[in-house]
């Protein structure tokens, strides 16, 4: 049996384990997935020592996304511009393979779940923190007609243009510019949602026929959402689909196997 685990601080919430099992059940493979709870100041000796016992692979979450960037022997390209890892891969000689599959987990769930495509749209990504950085690089890969980033502190928004713009069109600033620019998809990648807030977007952004998307779950409708709804979004999502995406996506870098998702997206609705 493969070990694996999701490795964070809290981590008693996490669902991951629930997703993991249903993917490994799914597709029959023989693995186990734990959650594992790793002191703030040793997350470097947690992971080492799961490794040394054989485990094969690790979710990272919430704070060590950073660390485990820093841990990877070797890095996928979307986690080197990330700055941030959320799998960690044990390979047999040795190597610490870091990725980060929350871009691939968004992008997929709005091209596949929701059957909207980002190729040739205008796109706004609100928030320029790690939850934004760590899905710029597969959102450009989709090649949208234009990306503005917006951001509270538009400094760190600018910053996040000049380290992304090789990689396609991308503009960052304050969120007072957005006025007057119609968007087909608006993603909320602050942590408004979390403190019941809503970023200050001005009125008039949704072109018709928008998706308002806020990669927060669990959370209802979250301010951000009702706006939308009320501002002409034609159609919101949470990131539930998101979560199990990228769950999806770690699964099949450490077993090869790319499980279904609709029937984990039903199960944790129903939970
Ligand atoms: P995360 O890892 O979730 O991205 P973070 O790196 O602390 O967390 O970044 C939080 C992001 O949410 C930032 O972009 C922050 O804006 P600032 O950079 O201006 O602080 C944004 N944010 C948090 N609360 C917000 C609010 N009420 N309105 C708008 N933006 C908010």
């Amino acid at each position: 049996t493969d070990r694996y685990a999701v490795v964070g601080n809290p981590i008693a919430h996490s669902k991951s384990p629930l997703i993991h099992a249903e993917f490994a059940r799914q597709t029959n493979q023989d693995m186990a997935y734990a959650a594992m709870l790793a002191p703030l100041e040793d997350f470097a000796g947690t992971v080492k020592k799961f490794q040394a016992e054989g485990g094969k692979g690790l979710n990272v979450t919430v704070p060590f996304k950073q660390e485990a960037w820093k841990l990877a022997t070797l890095l996928t390209d979307r986690a080197r511009l990330a700055e941030a890892v959320n799998t960690l891969k044990f390979e047999p000689d040795g190597t610490i393979l870091g990725d980060n599959t929350d871009g691939a987990g968004l992008t997929r769930d709005i091209r596949e779940n929701l059957a909207i495509s980002l190729a040739g749209k205008r796109v706004l990504l609100m928030g320029a923190g790690g939850a934004a950085r760590g899905v710029l690089l597969p959102l450009l890969l989709q090649k949208p007609e234009r990306l503005i980033i917006a951001n509270r502190t538009p400094k760190k928004a600018i910053e996040l243009e000049r380290h992304f713009a090789a990689y396609g069109r991308v503009e960052g600033g304050d969120y007072a510019r957005l006025a007057g620019s119609l968007f087909d998809i608006v993603i909320n990648a602050t942590s408004s949602s979390l403190s019941n807030a809503l970023p200050p977007l001005p009125q008039g952004v949704f072109a018709p026929g928008a998706l308002a998307y806020d990669m927060m779950y669990g959370k209802g409708l979250t301010p951000f959402l009702q706006f939308a709804r009320d501002n002409g979004a034609a159609q919101m999502a949470d990131g539930l689909g998101m979560l199990v995406e990228q769950a999806a996506e770690s699964f099949f870098l450490w077993r090869g196997v790319r499980p279904q998702t609709l029937s984990v997206m039903s199960l944790l609705k129903s939970c």
